[in-house]
């Protein structure tokens, strides 16, 4: 355990699941120093309230841009002295500016397994496509959606009587505890990027975690 934990910052748009899944879970390694959002009535700003995290708006409609809005929330997560992201249901797309901010240090989570059904309504996707299995990938962000180095990923069985609703909430049931084990890991150092491939220090790999 490392003597001083890594502060983060989450970022959010809507419920917060995954956002709790992180407070409940604690990460060990890390703490969230700040939840900030796109949106400002997002769920999820209550739930950090509601847990005595510090909370922040960077509202994209006052935007005229990416760049601009990418600018004005890497100053918000600056400010609260967090060195990573973690991407909890962000619905934005993050400028470069943010991956050169910080390089290898935001972690997205998706419902699928990249590099299939990247973008938004991935479970529809998959559901439509017919595929027998979806899942959820960890990953780092790069300059592409959905697309930077993967470092954890799970898969989900899609059932017969599947709709939406009934598989996205299996798939969450993975996220929330997939995406709390990476983000300790990562706080650790126990993850490492090497171009697209991502190698983990074994003494914390949690089992089956890969
Ligand atoms: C999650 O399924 C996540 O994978 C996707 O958006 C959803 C957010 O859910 N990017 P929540 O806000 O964490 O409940």
């Amino acid at each position: 355990m490392p003597v001083e934990s890594l502060p983060i910052a989450v970022l959010i748009s809507g419920v917060g699941s995954n956002l709790q899944s992180l407070i409940d879970n604690g990460t060990g390694s890390t703490r969230i120093v700040a939840v900030l959002s796109d949106r400002p009535r997002a769920a999820g700003l209550l739930k950090a309230e509601a847990a005595g995290i510090p909370t922040a708006v960077v509202d994209w409609r006052e935007f005229r841009d990416r760049d601009r809005f990418t600018e004005v929330m890497c100053e918000a997560v600056d400010r609260f002295g967090a060195r990573a992201i973690v991407l909890a249901g962000f619905m934005r797309v993050l400028g470069s500016l943010a991956i050169k901010t910080f390089p290898d240090a935001i972690i997205n989570v998706h419902p699928s397994l990249l590099p299939s059904f990247p973008g938004a309504n991935a479970v529809e996707q998959a559901l439509a496509h017919g595929v027998t299995h979806t899942g959820v990938t960890v990953h780092f962000v790069d300059e592409e959606v959905d697309h930077g180095p993967i470092i954890a990923q799970q898969p989900v069985p899609i059932l017969d009587d599947d709709d939406v609703d009934s598989l996205h909430a299996r798939i969450q049931v993975v996220e929330h505890r997939l995406l709390p084990e990476v983000v300790d890991a990562f706080g650790r150092g126990a993850i490492s990027v090497a171009g697209r491939r991502v190698q983990w220090n074994s003494a914390v790999l949690s089992e089956g975690l890969r």
